[in-house]
């Protein structure tokens, strides 16, 4: 298109009933075919029809298709069930709205710009050297190789492109989005907002959005809402992924889908950093997601030549409910994402120290609580803060990486020897990003920390945090974790982040690059943990951020395990766990059994409990063992050898949610092993009221004519119980005996025909 015709854009046809009957008439092209004739699961995930310039991407149970329209923009047409490429016809642009909404705005754009005429969330919004910033892309070429596609996108006028990455796991039902934005003009062009990718849903719904929020000690809180016309955001400001939300979404049909049935959209971004989603309900009630970088003082310019790369977006689809996407996303992670996949290790059984010693911890102590560790059956040990430098509380230390000689006075060697000579491996805690003001390191380069010159810099648990987008700081955290692993015999770095960012300066930086720093920080990161993977590949991570502040696919493509949240109470967990695992796999799940009166809210519940919820993911023991009873011993031994047997299906099996601790005084969950042989089930009495029993509890998923041996485990004893069949347990249902409060039981069943 040249300059001339871009001056009078193309408008299709107006009309205000028009918008109306031309969706109708999409709809019937799109549905009528697909009744006619049944379904074959394409062998290609990705078709592309040349003459309809139309693409068809299979993933999973779902379809999703997208065209070129008569005027040239990427066109969305169809995400949900599967059907047949062939039913689908190429992409007409919708008409306007009388004079306000324009056909710009009215037709679903795959990756909108901002510019002629565009009301609804862009995916991307710039300004130009000479002012300009009115951004309009149109289709160029397409790159197609088996799963993965790139299409190409231009502005109608200028040299920007963008590149949009498209990745269909055919298995998983998974699809993967990002797009990369190429500065291709003679001067700079600074993006406003650049966004992974736009998802539209279906528009004739009623929809209920499903997100996490969450604050340090209540992280993983599940909420549902109608989604009413207008745009719902959910982000982090924070410059991790924070807790406050995380980058999750699901959504589906009121009245149609529950747990275990009906439509679920869903998705999660890949990145550490700020980000946003916009979800959006038009009033003429069309439906997108928008998410990535988050816009808010975002500035990123690229220079003649230069691009960037926005996260991965991931995202799916499901007839089977809310516990088939999270199913979904659960075997997506073990089997691309985690590292080690698609065979990622299973999780040993860690002690760690913290909520036994806090700061308080020396060499003769340590070894102490190893020993114990060990006998109890612990498979990795871990040390905890204050190890280092002059770290004796949270107002020292950070920074000063060297092993604290009055604590340590022969250094870390001994103490590690020991714990590998009682059979574990060594755990050691890590908070590379921050320093505190009172540390060798700060004195010697306050330049190192984000600030903005001349301001104060805003502390938080006294400490502040290092400037990562700076290739000087990157580097040297890297040598010393590298000399660390490389001098010490470590099997896990816990990796902790106690904070979020403020005053995110990089004075520094060319003034025009300074914001630059939201990305650059996140890309640095990346590239630490990475190359430190690469150089140690031994060497496990467990993700932290004073509990579960910077849990997303971005990290989680980088460590082995994650702390959910620093609440270690049982009853808490239950619920915080119940909200994770919507999003991330039990696998990750890091569970710690600890002590009552828990440190949090007080609350006293009965080991056999703390240990069965810390088993429903992947189980650790932070108690102070030198203050456990030879009973509690023997009870948490036996525990952790009958975790060991069931903790391949827990982790890697496929959970389904039976009772939800939201909803009444009792909980449950079912997990089966990737073979379907094995079945584990948990169920919880929170509290009892008026002697109510227990409800019968229905299993899911099973075949029918099944037989399974069944053995209840009593405080860590296995009971073998009889033989049930699958219809028994799923239609006849099981009745516990349950009592009181913070009561629990859990079941193995073995397939035995
Ligand atoms: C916050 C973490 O979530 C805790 O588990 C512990 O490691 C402390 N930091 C140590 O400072």
């Amino acid at each position: 298109m040249d300059a001339n015709q871009s001056e009078l854009r193309p408008q299709a046809v107006s009309g205000k009933l028009r918008l109306r009957a031309v969706v109708t008439f999409l709809l019937v092209l799109i549905f009528v075919p697909c009744v006619l004739s049944p379904l074959t699961h394409a062998a290609t995930p990705i078709t592309f029809d040349e003459k309809q310039r139309l693409w068809v991407l299979q993933s999973g149970e779902a379809t999703y298709a997208f065209g070129v329209n008569e005027r040239g923009e990427l066109q969305h047409l169809y995400w949900g069930k599967r059907i047949r490429a062939q039913d689908l016809t190429s992409a007409h642009s919708l008409p306007e709205w009388a004079s306000f909404d324009l056909s710009t705005t009215t037709t679903p754009q795959e990756y909108p710009g901002w510019g002629a005429g565009l009301y609804v969330e862009p995916a991307l919004k710039a300004t130009f050297a000479n002012g300009n910033r009115d951004v309009v892309l149109y289709y160029v070429d397409q790159k197609l190789e088996a799963n993965h596609l790139e299409i190409t996108l231009k502005d109608e006028i200028s040299a920007l492109f963008v590149h949009l990455h498209y990745r269909v796991y055919p298995d998983s039902g998974i699809l993967e989005r990002s797009a990369q934005i190429e500065n291709r003009t003679s001067e700079e062009v600074t993006l406003e907002s650049a966004q992974s990718a736009s998802w539209t849903l279906p528009g004739d719904g009623s929809y209920r959005l499903h997100y996490l929020t969450g604050r340090w000690a209540g992280e993983w809180q599940l909420q549902t809402e109608t989604l009413q016309i207008g745009k719902r955001v959910i982000e982090s400001r924070r410059g991790s992924t924070g807790n406050d939300a995380n980058p999750w979404f699901a959504i589906d049909e009121t009245d149609k889908t529950d747990e275990t049935h009906g439509p679920v959209w869903f998705g999660e971004l890949g990145w550490s950093g700020s980000w946003r989603f916009t979800i959006e309900r038009t009033p003429s009630d069309q439906y997108r997601v928008t998410g990535g970088f988050n816009p808010f003082d975002f500035g990123y310019r690229l220079s003649p030549g230069e691009s960037v790369e926005t996260p991965p977006f991931y995202a799916g689809f499901t007839d089977g409910g809310l516990g088939e996407a999270s199913r979904i996303l659960h075997r997506y992670q073990l089997e691309q994402i985690l590292p080690g996949s698609p065979h990622p290790r299973i999780r040993p059984v860690l002690y760690n120290s913290w909520e036994a010693t806090e700061f308080n911890l020396d060499e003769a102590g340590q070894m102490a609580l190893a020993e114990k560790a060990a006998r109890l059956g612990v498979e990795r040990f871990v040390v905890d803060d204050g190890w280092f430098g002059e770290r004796n509380n949270d107002h020292a230390g950070l920074g000063d990486w060297y092993v604290n000689s009055r604590k340590f006075p022969r250094g870390l060697k001994p103490l590690i020897d020991r714990v590998h000579h009682l059979g574990m491996d060594f755990g050691l805690w890590v908070e590379p990003e921050m320093v505190n003001p009172g540390s060798d390191l700060y004195r010697r380069h306050p330049d190192w920390v984000m600030n903005f010159p001349g301001r104060p810099r805003t502390e938080g648990r006294n400490q502040v945090v290092l400037n990562l987008a700076r290739d000087d700081v990157k580097e040297y955290i890297f040598s010393w974790l590298d000399r660390l692993v490389t001098e010490n015999d470590i099997g896990l770095l816990k990796w902790d982040y106690n904070r979020n960012w403020s005053e995110p300066g990089w004075p520094e930086a060319p003034f025009a690059d300074q914001k630059k720093i939201w990305v650059r920080y996140v890309q640095n990161l990346y590239d630490i943990i990475d190359r430190l993977r690469s150089k140690h590949p031994r060497l496990e991570i467990e993700g932290c951020s004073g509990g579960g502040a910077r849990v997303d696919l971005g990290v989680l493509r980088r460590v082995d395990q994650v702390w959910p949240s620093d609440n270690t109470d049982a009853l808490d967990r239950l619920t915080i766990q119940y909200g994770f695992t919507q999003a991330y796999s039990p696998h990750v799940m890091m569970a710690w059994v600890t002590d009552v009166p828990n440190g949090i809210n007080g609350r006293v519940t009965p080991l056999r409990f703390r240990f069965l919820v810390a088993m429903t993911g992947s189980l650790g023991v932070g108690g102070n063992l030198n203050k456990w009873s030879d009973d509690e011993i023997a009870v948490a031994s036996k525990m952790i050898s009958f975790y060991k047997q069931i903790r391949a299906i827990v982790q890697d099996g496929r959970l389904v949610r039976l009772v939800s601790p939201m909803e009444s005084e009792f909980s449950a969950m079912q997990y089966v092993s990737q073979d379907s042989q094995q079945v584990v089930v948990f169920a919880f009495l929170h509290s009892q009221q008026f002697g109510r029993s227990v409800p019968l509890l229905y299993l899911q998923g099973l075949p029918e004519d099944a037989m399974y041996s069944v053995s209840t485990i009593d405080n860590g004893s296995e009971e073998h119980t009889g033989k049930l069949s699958g219809a028994y347990l799923m239609h006849h249902g099981i009745q516990l005996r349950l009592r009181g409060d913070y009561d629990a039981t859990a079941m193995k069943l073995d397939r035995v025909q």
